[in-house]
């Protein structure tokens, strides 16, 4: 990685590249800079997607982000390792109204905890804000853990041994998104996640609620579809939801484990550029069961 700058204004100020905030920096680059600062006046720096996964990589491996969408590789916008969450294609534009990355990925309009679709379901998500959307686009999160506890005990009782069924087709098929290739239905076949689970570290249980889960293992599916739908409710009332609104280059990082979360509509002919690094989990919550 090689550092540079270049101009963004017709007579001042310099974009950098190529250089990690996250290290001290080396001779050659602090003098580059010193140079930088010299002609330019003014330098901007930018988180890169390198920053990105290095700074979560503190947390833990990241998560291998095949599996989670259907976006074909050759229309790929970032790097491996990167999850783009933006409303972009390869060229940069906003997607087509019908173009089916785009109505898939409405699917993170719907509270979700991320890869909870997965057997060793995320960690942490990292999220950045390169390019903000001027209408709406905002966060919200809701704490699983709060919402857990103000179950009443024959709720808490009654769920504490369920095991629900997670897939992306279960999401995405909420909303009407029901046409999967076979490659596409095998890998989305659904996996198995505790209702309720227990954080390794402070022993909170928390709801592991997700719009990924469509079903309950022994439970007929709409009696399981209703009790997923109540809870969530539940869950999701505002005395237990941060809103968050996004400002250019904010990072915010989240534990999938505690907290659920969503993005609201926004005006998608307008760019918003997001990007997440997911740090993997370390185990399943529940016995998968193997297909056939
Ligand atoms: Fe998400």
């Amino acid at each position: 990685m090689n550092l540079s700058i270049r101009q963004i204004q017709p007579v001042f100020v310099g974009e950098v590249s190529g250089v990690d905030l996250a290290r001290p920096l080396s001779r050659d680059d602090e003098a580059a800079l010193e140079a930088g600062m010299d002609r330019y006046a003014v330098l901007v720096y930018q988180l890169t997607d390198e920053q990105q996964m290095a700074f979560s990589r503190n947390f833990g491996r990241l998560e291998d982000a095949r599996g989670g969408n259907i976006t074909r590789p050759e229309d790929k916008r970032l790097p491996e390792g990167m999850n783009d969450v933006s409303n972009l294609g390869r060229d940069g534009e906003p997607l087509d109204r019908a173009s089916r990355q785009r109505l898939f990925n409405l699917g993170n309009m719907l509270w979700h905890s991320d890869s909870s679709f997965r057997p060793i379901p995320a960690k942490y998500s990292l999220l950045s804000a390169r390019v903000v959307n001027p209408i709406g686009g905002n966060t919200e999160f809701a704490d699983m853990r709060a919402a857990y506890d103000a179950l009443d005990a024959a709720t808490k009782a009654l769920i504490e041994g369920l095991v629900c069924e997670h897939s992306l087709m279960y999401s995405r098929g909420s909303l009407g998104m029901l046409d999967y290739s076979e490659e596409e239905r095998a890998m989305f076949r659904p996996v198995r996640q505790r209702l309720v689970r227990t954080h390794p570290v402070t022993g909170r249980k928390s709801l592991y609620l997700s719009s990924h889960a469509g079903g309950i293992v022994g439970m007929p599916m709409p009696e399981a579809r209703i009790l997923l739908r109540d809870l969530t409710e539940h869950a999701t009332q505002p005395r237990f939801v941060y809103v968050h609104t996004w400002r250019r280059w904010d990072l915010v990082m989240w534990d999938n484990r505690q907290v659920m979360h969503r993005v609201r509509r926004y005006d998608e002919s307008q760019p918003r550029d997001m990007r997440r690094a997911t740090v993997a989990g370390d185990a399943p919550t529940a016995a998968q069961v193997d297909a056939a």
